[in-house]
């Protein structure tokens, strides 16, 4: 018999706030490859274990998001909604843009001007979606949305939406029958901390049901311009080069701080240097380009690593939430290789070729 894949929302209904009612608005997200890193292992200089990087940029958007935006999206039509709005550093405002296009729904969007990368703003000019830079940054910009959703008959889609929190958890269900059962650690970056509780929840719904062993400990990193958790207050001006996860005040702070705690986790930060080393590191050795925000969720392990956190003979997971497509400036800055250009000149071309 084929088997034909239809979404996530289709794929995990039993585990989700669904009903027959519900009008599924999917781009065929989620099923995304769990990809064996044993290169980057042992350049890492792991112990014996086992690592797996969950490339969550494969998604139609190029981002995690999507996994959130279908229930989102598919909720909104189900209430009747007619337009959606959300604060973004890029990503989440890509795919808010992209189901609203698939859905009929406007999408209003508020981003911080300047500071959002190329590909994720080209994504939302192209869905068509209503676009306003702020001068300001994406707490601030988070902050208006709310006070927006609160005022007008508009549904916010960012993740303190409770639905993007349901449909990311499934990027749990899916490591876990990958696996057969949970890795022993997971490595996430955080930002405004949605995805961590979502992970989170998504490994703890399937361990109370037995189809896991095991709940991993949970380890989440900030940029270290933007650690609100790790320093116990909001950052008014958060810089990083990832500008993903450039966020002071993260929506989902108290809920990231239980993950941490139930699952015997952590969250710690890493510097840009420790992001663009991992970001460059991944491309080099496994063949897979991530955005730097992503990265930081490498550049964790390799500090958790570095400190002697990671126990040897373990499995361990890295979720790569945002495809390096994204922000070919900082690939271009930050490239493994220059450009050599020359004269269209076989000899010429030869001696730059280093044979
Ligand atoms: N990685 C990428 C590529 C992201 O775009 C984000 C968040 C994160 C990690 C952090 O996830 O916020 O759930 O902790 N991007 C949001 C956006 C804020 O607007 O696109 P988080």
């Amino acid at each position: 018999m084929s088997y034909k894949y239809k979404g996530l929302i289709e794929e995990y209904k039993s585990y989700l706030p669904v009903s027959e009612k519900t009008p599924v608005v999917s781009l065929l997200e989620g099923k995304t490859p769990l990809i064996e890193a044993k290169n980057l292992a042992s350049k890492i200089g792991l112990k014996n274990c086992k690592l797996y990087l969950k490339y969550d940029g494969l998604n139609p958007t190029g981002s995690f998001k999507d996994r959130g935006m279908t229930m989102a999206v598919s909720k909104a039509v189900e209430d009747g909604a007619k337009a959606i709005i959300c604060a973004s550093t890029g990503n989440t405002s890509a795919s808010a843009a992209a189901y609203a296009a698939k859905s009929g729904l406007k999408c209003y969007v508020l981003i911080p001007d300047g500071y959002i990368a190329m590909g994720k703003l080209s994504q939302a000019m192209m869905y068509g979606a209503c676009i306003i830079a702020i001068d300001g940054n994406f707490d601030e910009a988070l902050e208006m949305v709310l006070d927006i959703s609160k005022n007008y008959p508009i549904k916010l889609v960012n993740s303190l939406n409770p639905y993007r929190i349901e449909g990311q958890k499934t990027a749990s269900f899916e490591i876990i029958e990958d696996l057969g059962d949970a890795p022993d650690y997971h490595f996430i970056p955080v930002g405004n901390a949605g995805n961590i509780t979502a992970y989170f929840k998504g490994f703890s719904e399937w361990y109370e049901l037995k189809k896991s062993t095991k709940i991993p400990k949970m380890m989440g990193y900030e940029a270290l311009g933007a650690a609100a958790i790790v320093k116990g207050e909001r950052i008014l001006k958060p810089e990083t080069i990832a500008t993903a996860i450039r966020i002071g005040n993260p929506a989902s702070w108290e809920k990231a701080e239980n993950a941490r705690d139930k699952s015997n986790g952590t969250i710690d930060c890493v510097t840009d240097d420790e992001i663009i080393n991992a970001y460059k590191m991944i491309a080099q050795n496994e063949g897979i380009f991530c955005e730097p925000s992503s990265a930081a969720s490498v550049a964790g392990l390799i500090k958790a690593n570095n400190m002697g956190l990671v126990q040897e003979n373990t499995i361990i997971t890295c979720t790569l939430t945002g495809n390096g497509l994204k922000d070919p400036d900082n690939a271009i800055k930050y490239g493994v290789s220059q450009v050599h250009k020359t004269k269209c000149d076989i000899n010429e071309i030869v001696k730059n070729m280093g044979i």
